[in-house]
């Protein structure tokens, strides 16, 4: 998979020269292009901002160089074109998962006070990181990047690795431990050292769902419910009180009661 970032601060990209994605390039897993739309700025100064029509703070990222830099790319199978700005939809793993099955993903990053608006119709989707302004869509990209390529078979190593992290399936993680069993009193969930694996599995959806609920109730319409998760949720309720209210969300998987009546043999 091709990422492939226009910005006038490449410099900033140095943290790819390092660990996952540092091998996972080495490997030709991914591939980073990093186009300094500067360099498509006509101007003897090469400038690639102005200041605002009707006034006001700050200065403007010009037309020009980034239609020049975006059509000059050579795009690799199916791509996508992501303008990043605090105006855009709040990016989470459910986008990075949709991402992840692209080819190229071609990144635009503003600076300053941001893009003049007809930047925006060479965009294919507007994302924010959050709630909050940066300086620029730099670090923004950067974050979108390792969420995306860690979810690329091989790039993480193990196949699986990113099958239960937080979000995944809609929960959080459930509580991971290490040597030593005890430290300074703090001890290992006896069932971890248990090597009984069904026991395991049900005792780390139990805390993925502990978690959930109650950490991040706004998670709960996106978790993906299995039939076992009754009793787990039931056996929470009974622990945490604070639950309850939510019981509605997990009733519908209460499994049918079962008949007593015996069928009357012929
Ligand atoms: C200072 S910001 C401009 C904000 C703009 N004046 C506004 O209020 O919408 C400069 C650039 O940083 C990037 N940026 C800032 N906050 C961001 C966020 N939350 N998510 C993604 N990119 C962001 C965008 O590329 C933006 O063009």
């Amino acid at each position: 998979m091709k990422f492939t970032v226009l910005t006038i601060f490449p410099e900033m990209f140095a943290p790819f020269n390092e660990s996952i994605l540092k091998r996972a390039q080495a490997a030709e897993l991914i591939k980073i292009e990093l186009v300094n739309f500067r360099d498509y700025a006509e101007s003897k100064h090469k400038n690639v901002d102005d200041i605002p029509y009707g006034g006001g703070a700050g200065m403007v990222l010009k037309p020009e160089p980034i239609y020049k830099a975006v059509n000059s790319l050579e795009k690799t199978g199916k791509s996508r074109i992501l303008l990043l700005s605090p105006q855009g939809k709040v990016f989470d793993q459910k986008a990075a998962q949709k991402l992840a099955a692209y080819d190229n993903l071609i990144f635009l990053c503003g600076h300053y006070e941001g893009f003049d608006e007809r930047i925006r119709s060479l965009a294919d989707e507007e994302i924010s990181l959050g709630d909050f302004v940066l300086t620029g869509g730099e670090l923004a990209a950067m974050a979108i990047i390792d969420s995306v390529a860690r979810l690329i078979p091989g790039v993480l190593g193990k196949a699986n690795s990113s099958e239960y992290d937080s979000h995944s399936q809609g929960l959080l993680e459930y509580p991971q431990y290490t040597r030593p069993p005890d430290f300074q009193g703090m001890k290992v969930p006896e069932v971890l050292l248990s090597g009984h694996h069904d026991k395991i599995e049900k005792w780390r959806r139990k805390e993925s769902l502990g978690r959930t609920f109650l950490r991040r109730i706004d998670l709960i319409p996106q978790i993906e419910f299995q039939p076992g998760d009754y009793q787990l949720l039931e056996e929470l309720c009974l622990e945490y009180p604070e639950i309850e209210p939510y019981r509605h969300r997990w009733e519908h998987l209460k499994p049918a009661a079962k008949s007593k009546k015996r069928k009357q043999s012929l």
